[in-house]
């Protein structure tokens, strides 16, 4: 199983979606995909594909449940989604309270979360009959980085295209590169892509963000009904220029 990461350097950025898209786009492929949702806080993946979230008098599900409840397995949580890709299923975080009991274990015990996420990841890697494992992880520093880093396959690093952008990509990506992983930085919601002034803006996030010419890199435009509707356009428009460039991070997925 082929493990990746969805890290950005703060939030808002268009992490969950590109995990989204890149998943649905690998399982089109043919290649047997579950996503990861561990925003704890604030949990995307449920709300992209579509499903509804537990009332609060119904039992914990979703990666809250396999924090808080030992004896649940992943597969008990893991939820297929016939209905979008036959190949496709999301492990969920709900927005519900009580994701929060897993966020209060991150928090008052970090050793024994990073333990239990360890445990988790462990479950998930022994499943039979998945091929990739895409990751959407909490932006910025944290201990679901920090731990994860060093066993998963490869990076996915998304930013915005501002100052503060390429100031927390370059130290944000020097940090990833210890780890020695194969990674892409892919630029979120850029306005008027192929402009000249747009270009010459790029140009300068990349000099500001230290990335250079040999850089793995996708710009992923602005889509003026993906910021509301929050699509997943591999699916709903896949001709479109932003499903175009999500396709180019799932061939960084593909290779070997
Ligand atoms: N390429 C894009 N064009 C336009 N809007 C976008 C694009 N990518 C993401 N957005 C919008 O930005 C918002 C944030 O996207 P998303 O939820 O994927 O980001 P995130 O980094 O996961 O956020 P959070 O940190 O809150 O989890 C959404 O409303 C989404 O529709
Ligand atoms: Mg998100």
């Amino acid at each position: 199983m082929r493990r990746i990461l969805f890290l950005a350097h703060r939030g808002g950025t268009g992490r969950t979606l590109c995990a989204a898209n890149c998943a649905f786009a690998l399982a089109k492929r043919g290649k047997r995909v579950i996503v990861l949702d561990l925003d704890l806080e604030a949990g995307g993946l449920a709300s992209v594909f579509g499903l509804s979230e537990p009332s609060p008098e119904e039992k914990p599900r979703g990666v809250a449940a396999l924090f808080t409840q030992r004896t649940l397995l992943p597969e008990d949580e893991i939820v297929p989604l016939p209905g979008i890709n036959a190949n496709l299923s999301v492990l969920p975080v709900f927005v519900n309270p009580q994701a929060f009991d897993a966020n209060r274990l991150m928090n008052n015990s970090p050793e024994l979360f990073s333990a239990r996420l360890l445990d988790l990841w462990r479950a998930i890697e022994e499943l039979e009959g998945y091929d990739y494992l895409l990751v959407d992880v909490p932006s910025g520093l944290n201990d679901i980085r920090g731990t994860l880093l060093p066993v998963c396959d490869r990076v996915v690093f998304i930013t915005r295209p501002n100052r503060q952008g390429a100031i927390g990509t370059k130290f944000q990506v020097q940090d990833i590169d210890k780890y020695g992983k194969p990674r892409y930085i892919a630029i979120s919601s850029v306005y008027g892509v192929g402009s000249p002034n747009t270009e010459i803006r790029l140009n300068e996030f990349l000099r500001l963000a230290g990335i250079g010419a040999n850089e793995l890199l996708v710009v992923l435009p602005f889509d003026e009904d993906l910021s509301f509707f929050e699509e997943v356009v591999t699916l709903t428009r896949e001709e479109s220029p932003l499903a175009r460039a999500y396709l180019q991070l799932v061939d960084f997925l593909l290779e070997d």
